[in-house]
């Protein structure tokens, strides 16, 4: 294999956090060690129509000094393109004259499970591409840059969020990202303290969601000496109701990888409880004992949902997706220039990088549902029965893979 002179750097799917560590590990590693890179900018789109633009971004001390690793979002830009599904017969001939052209011998590209199946796709088609794991969804390997900044500004928000809930005795439900797995509203849930936390993983029964809902909260503002409470739920956009089927507004369509948007959990999760607080008799008894209750006026508790959307991965980035950005950007240097291919950076652990076939880390990893009923042993209702937390004792002799 003839050597990588130059590296062109891609982002794509969703921003998040900890992507400008990325392009700054590659763009510094590939320094150290004699190689230029370049910005291919926004994404595989940018990759597609790289053969007319006039120039690309040279990555040099100067330019790469401008970036800064701790802000979320990326200096390469984004698009949810899919290359296969461009309508073109010459597609693969036109990116290849692109690279030609800049003189780019090979691509790391930073993304998710969409990005890492072009990662394959282009792997396949001859073109020589690392791929470093990136999800604020964290569903495709243990750890993807992006996962730690979007759980801990979920976990801002919603602790935020109680001050409002607290002074006007409602029940709130937010609703984050996470697309059909629940890690980060889970982590984001946990971080916050919320009362309530609906993944995808756990199909809700919204009857035990009420009587939590109200035992917790009831008994909350009954205790309080100024008749305060609130109530927290944190519902994942992929939540699913008892028959398995996931609820989103139809009329949101579908984003450029074709995959449905995800909205209205939050509503539905409203919805099923405003239905049921209307027709419990013990109500209004609630209202009367707490002295909230004006007739026609004020005679249900009220619920809100709150919908942070892309507030949850912009903004800046945690120092943790800094580290792993760093490191993973600068092992997927290492990885192209001993000729591999194809592959996803799983980890640097000290001199060890570890790495595993794109086509493998794409495979989509959901919520180990075995720790949820550590969290409800805890008091925390994950919209089901409780379940006995079954555990094994693990003594750790070997060392283990390690994020930091
Ligand atoms: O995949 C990352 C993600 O943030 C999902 O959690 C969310 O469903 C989606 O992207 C939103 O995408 P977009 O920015 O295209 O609306």
């Amino acid at each position: 294999m003839a050597p990588i002179k130059r590296i062109g750097i891609i982002t794509s799917g969703g921003d998040c956090g900890g992507l400008n560590a990325v392009i700054k590990g590659v763009a510094r590693e590939a320094y150290a060690l004699g190689i230029e890179s370049v910005v291919i900018p926004n994404g595989y789109a940018g990759l597609y129509n790289l053969v007319e633009l006039p120039e690309v971004v040279y990555l040099n001390a100067e330019r790469v000094s401008r970036i800064e690793a701790s802000l979320a979002g990326s200096e390469a830009g984004h698009s949810r393109v899919k290359i296969s599904k461009i309508k073109d017969d010459k597609k693969y001939d036109r990116i290849k004259d692109g690279l030609k052209k800049f003189g780019i011998d090979a691509l790391v590209i930073s993304g998710g499970d969409d990005t890492g199946s072009v990662v394959v796709d282009l792997t396949s088609h001859g073109i020589p591409c690392i791929h470093v794991p990136k999800t604020m969804d964290l569903d495709l390997q243990p750890y993807s840059v992006g996962g730690d900044s979007s759980i801990n500004r979920i976990a801002v928000f919603t602790r935020d969020l109680k001050t409002t809930g607290l002074s006007h005795n409602r029940v709130l439900v937010i609703e984050v990202f996470g697309r059909y797995v629940g890690h980060t509203a889970l982590r984001g849930g946990v971080g916050a303290e919320a009362d309530c936390i609906l993944i995808p993983e756990i199909p809700v029964d919204f009857d035990v969601v009420y009587e939590h809902m109200k035992t917790t909260y009831f008994g909350r503002v009954m205790r309080s000496d100024v008749k305060a409470g609130t109530y927290i739920i944190v519902v994942a956009e992929g939540m699913k109701n008892a028959n398995g089927e996931m609820l989103y507004d139809e009329s949101a369509g579908v984003d450029a990888f074709g995959h449905k948007k995800l909205a209205g959990a939050g509503k539905f999760v409203r919805q099923q409880l405003e239905k049921r607080l209307k027709t419990d008799p013990q109500v209004a008894a609630f209202m009367k004992q707490s002295g909230m209750y004006a007739p026609g006026v004020y005679e249900i508790p009220e619920v809100r949902e709150v919908t942070p959307g892309h507030l949850v991965r912009c903004g800046g980035s945690s120092a943790y997706d800094v580290n792993f950005g760093y490191k993973t950007g600068a092992a997927a240097v290492f990885l192209l220039i001993s000729g591999k291919g194809g592959v996803t950076v799983v980890n640097v652990d000290g001199d060890r990088i570890y790495f595993e076939e794109t086509s493998e880390a794409i495979k989509r990893r959901e919520v180990d549902i075995h720790e949820i009923s550590l969290y409800e042993s805890l008091g925390t209702c994950f919209g089901r029965k409780v379940e006995t937390y079954a555990y094994t004792f693990v003594e750790v002799k070997d060392k283990i893979v390690r994020h930091l």
